[in-house]
């Protein structure tokens, strides 16, 4: 579903990125770690488009969008939460759900899907998103990135800083969501959650692919390792 070939990016003159692969099957999740700061976000950012590639390519569902501007691979079935759960915090859930579904034949079909995947976000409909917790942040972030009903949900570190139990629900959405089909591309620092979940692991280290392969391949203490400061 999603092709990444020799994805060379980063900010002005400063490279972040170096020739990186990484692929991802529909009904499978490819998980992107790394220690902080090696260019994970920038890999994302990059894939949906908000950084330009200045090397290599970007193929979503066979068609080469490396060029292609953000709100076009969103329209094309890629769904992105980026990294700090960002909503529209003056906005209520609800308005934050109908924004996402916007132009949708069925948006209010589409919302209603979100509410039975993030129950907790129905009683909270009318609550100001600026005012949500953190977790409940994210399974609106979430949400948002699935209401379209994409083909790849892109998603950073859905589980940073967020408390134990709303992490549980968090996994167990992005395990259904895979299991329905969807391509997931995740960035996820807590090894336990990434290796639940994982059906392939890429790490990153300072921007360039340093371990790539199926996550059954891969155990706790070589992850970890890999991982070390
Ligand atoms: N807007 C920016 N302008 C310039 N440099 C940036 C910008 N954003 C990130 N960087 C730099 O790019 C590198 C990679 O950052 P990136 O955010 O992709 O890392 P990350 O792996 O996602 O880190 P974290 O685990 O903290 O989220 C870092 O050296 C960072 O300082
Ligand atoms: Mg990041």
């Amino acid at each position: 579903m999603l092709e990444v070939r020799g994805l060379c990016s980063g900010y002005g003159r400063a490279r972040v990125l170096f020739d990186v692969d990484v692929a991802v099957r529909a009904g499978q999740v490819a998980c992107v770690m790394g220690r902080n700061g090696v260019g994970k976000t920038t890999l994302l950012n990059t894939v949906m488009g908000l950084i330009p590639a200045v090397g290599g390519s970007v193929v979503f569902d066979g068609v080469d969008v490396t060029r292609a501007p953000t709100h076009v691979r969103v329209r094309s079935g890629m769904g992105y939460a980026p990294q700090g759960h960002e909503t529209f915090a003056p906005l209520t859930v609800l308005e934050n759900l109908k924004v996402a579904a916007d132009g949708l034949p069925r948006s209010g079909e589409a919302i209603e899907e979100q509410l039975e995947l993030f129950p907790r976000l129905r009683p909270l409909l009318n609550r100001r998103a600026g005012l949500l917790s953190g977790g409940q942040a994210q399974q609106l972030a979430i949400a948002r990135a699935l209401v379209a009903g994409p083909r790849l949900l892109v998603l950073d570190e859905p589980t940073e800083g967020i408390q134990p139990s709303i992490v549980a629900e968090i996994v167990e959405v992005i395990g259904q969501v895979a299991a329905r089909g969807v391509a997931v591309l995740l960035v996820e620092q807590y090894l336990d959650v990434a290796l639940g979940l994982a059906d392939t692991v890429t790490v990153l280290d300072a921007g360039r692919v340093v371990h790539s392969g199926q996550a059954a391949d891969l155990s706790r203490e070589e992850a970890a390792r890999l991982l070390a400061v």
